[in-house]
């Protein structure tokens, strides 16, 4: 899986140019939504096969401008388990852009999680610590926030550190001032009300702050298990923490499922598809405003 600058040259929109139409006349094209797929915490070696499957079917048959997947691609980071993931991955359609979770480090090799922890991850899936795509209508910036240990007792809560957020926001700088901005990675930076877990992420509040103030438009993640969307309270409010359901079968409380994420000019709309009752099927779906585009290009403003 390419992780840098997976672009998609016939994915590119060709916003107001005229086109032919049938006949002899002309028309204007009108501009698509940015489509962009996440899959996150598939956690192979204790994937749903029936909700994998039913996911892979959706991205194959769907148009979309990128596919993200937010960590947490296995369950032990068992050299099976990655080239499970790699082999299934590399099946589904492009452009893509991951980053790791906590589980995907080696959780038995104490010694290889202290000094190679994402070694097997880069193996199989593509470049850990960082990973770009950029398109005129689209720029998305990885950042990984997990750890293969911490000073503390549970080292699978996220950190993201001062360097990895001055790198993202001047990556998302460069974009076109017409384009979405998203940072990805697999904690939450900041707390969700009534989440079944915690990120607890060292430096989360800090980054999400300095993202928000940058004027990043998503910050998309997984890691809980549950699909939300819940706007960061910094800034202007219009920064928006975008959550992705498991395709695994460690499920806490929601159904397996994957987000739909459309941006549509200044309106974002987030859709989780789950898998219940062996089909897929719209289960919670998101509406809320982006700030202006033109308004919204970061390095402009500054
Ligand atoms: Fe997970």
């Amino acid at each position: 899986m390419p992780g840098r600058h997976a672009t998609s040259p016939n994915r590119h929109r060709c916003d107001e140019a005229a086109v032919p139409c049938s006949g002899t006349r002309w028309r204007r094209q009108i501009p698509k939504p940015v489509r962009i797929i996440q899959l996150s915490d598939i956690h192979f070696g204790a994937e749903d096969p029936a909700a994998v499957n039913a996911a892979a079917d959706y991205v194959t048959r769907t148009a979309f401008d990128l596919l993200l997947v937010t960590g947490d691609i296995t369950q032990l980071g068992h050299h099976g388990e990655f080239a499970l993931a790699g082999a299934w991955l590399a099946t589904l359609p492009g452009p893509k852009l991951a980053t790791p979770g906590n589980h995907d480090t080696p959780w038995f090799g104490f010694l290889e999680r202290i000094t190679a922890p994402f070694q097997r991850y880069e193996r199989a899936i593509g470049p850990a610590a960082q990973g770009e795509f950029m398109s005129p209508v689209l720029a998305a910036w990885a950042c990984n926030s997990a750890r293969g240990w911490q000073v503390r007792l549970n080292w699978s809560k996220g950190e993201v550190g001062r360097r990895q957020t001055e790198n993202a926001i001047r990556h998302l700088r460069t974009a076109s001032s017409e384009a979405a901005r998203v940072l990805i990675c697999h904690h939450p930076l900041v707390e969700l009300p009534g989440a079944p877990m915690t990120s607890r992420v060292r430096g989360g509040r800090q980054a999400a702050a300095q993202i928000a103030g940058a004027g990043v438009d998503l910050v998309v993640t997984g890691h809980l298990h549950v699909p939300f969307v819940q706007p960061l309270p910094f800034a202007d409010g219009l920064t928006y923490a975008v959550g992705a359901g498991t395709l695994s079968l460690r499920e806490r409380g929601a159904p397996p499922s994957f987000n739909v994420i459309e941006i549509d000019g200044d309106n974002l709309c987030v859709t989780a598809m789950a898998w219940k009752d062996q089909r897929l099927e719209p289960d919670q779906i998101w509406r809320a405003p982006l700030r202006a585009r033109a308004a919204g290009a970061i390095g402009r403003r500054r």
